[in-house]
């Protein structure tokens, strides 16, 4: 590891490499802003960089930068620690997140969808702000819209972390438990005002993300009552929850998810919206583990525009189940190598650091790239 020279951290700088603390935690990551002035100690103070020749952390590896600095955000406010700056704070990781899930954002929603690492409220928040960056996008958001809908996704439940946590141990719920989800929207939002965040619609988003069309909702709004940002963080709530196991619960495969939102609670959601989410997931969202014709395990890579059971898949193993050391991508049109099995993603424990390569990672040789084939 070498030291990074103490003059050059400098406040709006950005490196060409990532940037460690001595236990090789990443400080910041390659291209991002050197944001404040306390960061600006941190480096100074502790950070390293690798020798140009070490593994560069790949598109599939970078959102977990943000997944830490979400979980010291869960732990502040657990242990009620003075968190400093929240606002700021927010805005910074908000920031970061949009950059690393526009670089690559099949790669952000795979990670999440087998990341075993880091808390439910963690996983969970994070993957329905990349469902909400992504339907933003669908949707034509200008960048400050996408940026606040983002926001309302990645706090959405800050108001329900204890608890959160409690249920992942205890079996059922009391009355008083149950009483507090349904006031957790607005107890997110009330402890957002004492961190300082006043905007309405990212306030609004959250009160309301448990509010359904048909009136079925906590405080049974309807129809034009529902703004759009929190009809789309309401479903990007539904996904992201369904697509983790729970310890009261088996985890679902994304098509039953789909099948779920769309056939049992369709009177729920904005169709539109749904449609949107249909057709950029698709029935293997990326980061589903599969089964091929082949014989072989592959991970869905992206989505196959137009087609909803047809992704690019990257093989992880031969027939055998032996581990490869690159990934192959197959072609999806190929009959050979159609999927005939949806696997839990937990198995991807088994392959390794393989899959890390299944998104283009910059600063790689192309050789190691997976091709087509
Ligand atoms: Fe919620
Ligand atoms: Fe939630």
């Amino acid at each position: 590891m070498i030291r990074v020279p103490a003059s050059l951290v400098t406040v709006g700088k950005r490196f060409r490499y990532d940037i460690f603390d001595e236990n090789g935690q990443l400080l910041l990551m390659r291209g991002m802003l050197v944001a404040s002035e306390p960061q600006v100690a941190i480096i100074k103070r502790q950070g390293f960089r690798k020798p140009a020749k070490a593994r560069a952390v790949s598109n599939f590896g970078a959102i977990s930068w943000i997944s830490d600095r979400l979980t010291v955000m869960e732990e502040d406010i657990l242990e009620k620690r003075d968190g400093g700056v929240w606002k700021k704070r927010i805005a910074n990781l908000v920031r970061d997140f949009v950059d690393i899930v526009d670089a690559e954002p099949d790669a952000a929603f795979a990670n999440l969808h087998l990341e075993t690492r880091h808390s439910y409220f963690v996983v969970h928040s994070m993957m329905a702000a990349v469902v909400c960056a992504r339907l933003a996008l669908a949707r034509g958001y200008s960048e400050q819209a996408r940026a606040r809908l983002i926001s309302a996704a990645l706090t959405h439940d800050f108001g329900i972390i204890d608890l959160q946590r409690q249920i992942n141990h205890d079996t059922g719920l009391t009355p008083e438990q149950t009483a507090r989800i349904r006031q957790h929207g607005s107890e997110s939002v009330r402890m957002l005002r004492k961190f300082g965040i006043d905007d309405p619609v990212w306030l609004n988003t959250i009160e309301d993300h448990h509010e359904y069309l048909d009136g079925s909702g906590y405080a049974g709004k309807q129809e034009a009552e529902i703004a759009e940002p929190a009809r789309i963080l309401a479903i990007a709530d539904a996904i992201s929850a369904m697509l983790r196991p729970r310890p009261y619960r088996e985890r679902i495969f994304a098509s039953q998810a789909l099948e779920r939102l769309f056939v049992d609670d369709f009177q729920r959601y904005d169709r539109s919206i749904l449609e949107a989410l249909f057709w950029d997931l698709g029935f293997y969202p990326p980061g589903s583990l599969v089964r091929l014709a082949s014989r072989e395990l592959g991970v869905a890579v992206r989505n196959t525009p137009g087609l909803l059971d047809s992704p690019v898949v990257a093989i992880l193993t031969d027939p055998d189940g032996h581990p490869l050391l690159a990934p192959v991508l197959r072609d999806p049109h190929n009959p050979d190598y159609a999927i005939v099995e949806a696997l839990d993603p937990s198995l991807a424990n088994r392959v390794g650091r393989v899959i890390e390569d299944c998104w283009a990672t910059p600063g790689m040789s192309a050789g190691r790239q997976a091709k087509i084939a």
